[in-house]
């Protein structure tokens, strides 16, 4: 078989990160003015910074290389070295960004336990000024959707709630937004609302919106003006990236609503998967495009290997837990497909 055929049939569950721009996307990246931006010249990153800063009702926006610069310039920004950032154990910027806000933005973590989701109240018990021995907190960080919560959605009313208690004390929040649209379309709140009470957030473009590449931190303006030369210190002054932003700006006017077929197609995989013997799957944690199963009895990684040599792909994130994360490229088909390999080779056909 043609290996062009054999790419078509593999479903990539893996993440919502693998979407490959679709051919209208590429032809507006194809047309995009493009200038230094570096130089803050470029007309179309221009374009995309003002449309974010619309959207989610801030002063001012800035195009970053990923979600981890995002992450790590925004703990820059608001946090100073030695300090600490509170936030949930489970977050991106505490499992997978290699150490960055240690190694680079030098601050330590106050993690609250759980799934993600914690309260006004768990983050007042965790604020704590400076002392001679002591650090103080500097910042408060909340992740929406929560990726390793199995993308769950935080709730406006206790970030609200954990806003007043940050203030209070004089303290920023920031939301890691990653699938923020995704909170948002299955919330059916507006972007604005969701992300009211918070100082800064940033969302990737390159996840469930499907463009190739680039994350948008938010804020004020002055918070814009530190976190632009902050992302030239990074390395992450890009130039003519006015293509990126023009499928950046695609990614926003055609793909939002769209992530709703997403969801209804997680809830599908998690209804049918929870079936079958030997996997559970807590249904009222299915919230958007994320789907954690857990496995008993048969091994993650190795039920992972059966089913890649099948075609079907997705992470074993532990001995027994499974994600699949469903987006752009996975069609009902591809749906159908994954329900029928994982199945088979659970049930030993495979
Ligand atoms: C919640 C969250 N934040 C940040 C990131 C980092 O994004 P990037 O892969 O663009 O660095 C991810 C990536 O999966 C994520 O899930």
């Amino acid at each position: 078989m043609p290996e062009a055929m054999k790419e078509a049939m593999v479903v990539d569950l893996r993440s919502d990160t693998v979407t490959r721009p679709t051919e209208a996307m590429r032809q507006a990246m194809a047309r995009a003015e493009v200038g230094d931006d570096v130089y803050d010249e470029d007309p179309t990153v221009i374009e995309l910074e003002r449309l974010a800063a619309g959207l989610t009702g801030k002063e001012a926006g800035l195009f970053v290389p990923s979600g981890s610069m995002a992450n790590l310039i925004a703990q820059m920004v608001h946090a100073d070295r030695g300090s600490e950032v509170v936030l949930g154990e489970a977050s991106h910027a505490v499992l997978h960004e290699v150490g960055a806000g240690a190694a680079i933005a030098g601050v330590q973590y106050s993690i609250i336990p759980g799934d993600g989701r914690f309260t006004a109240g768990q983050v007042r018990k965790r604020i704590k000024a400076p002392t001679f021995h002591t650090p103080g907190t500097s910042l408060i960080w909340v992740e929406n959707t929560h990726n390793m919560g199995g993308g769950t959605i935080f709730p406006t009313a206790e970030i609200k709630a954990i806003a007043e208690v940050a203030h209070e004390a004089g303290l920023p929040l920031h939301m890691d937004g990653a699938r923020v649209f995704n909170a948002v379309v299955a919330g059916g709140e507006a972007l604005r609302d969701v992300v009211r009470e918070v100082d800064s957030l940033s969302f990737c473009l390159s996840k469930g919106l499907g463009a190739p590449a680039g994350s948008v931190l938010v804020g004020t303006r002055e918070f814009r003006t530190r976190a632009h030369r902050l992302r030239k210190m990074l390395g992450g002054g890009m130039r003519q990236i006015g293509i990126l932003a023009a499928a950046g700006i695609y990614a926003l006017e055609h793909h939002v609503e769209r992530l709703a077929d997403d969801h209804r197609r997680a809830r599908r995989l998690a209804d049918e998967l929870r079936r079958l013997p030997g996997i559970s799957i807590d249904a009222d944690a299915v919230q958007t495009n994320i789907v954690m199963a857990d496995l008993h009895g048969a091994d993650a990684a190795d039920l992972a290997r059966r089913c890649a040599e099948r075609g079907v792909l997705f992470h074993a994130l532990s001995r027994r837990r499974l994600r699949l994360v469903t987006h752009l490229d996975v069609d009902d088909a591809a749906i159908h497909r994954a329900l029928g390999v994982i199945s088979e080779v659970l049930g030993g056909g495979g």
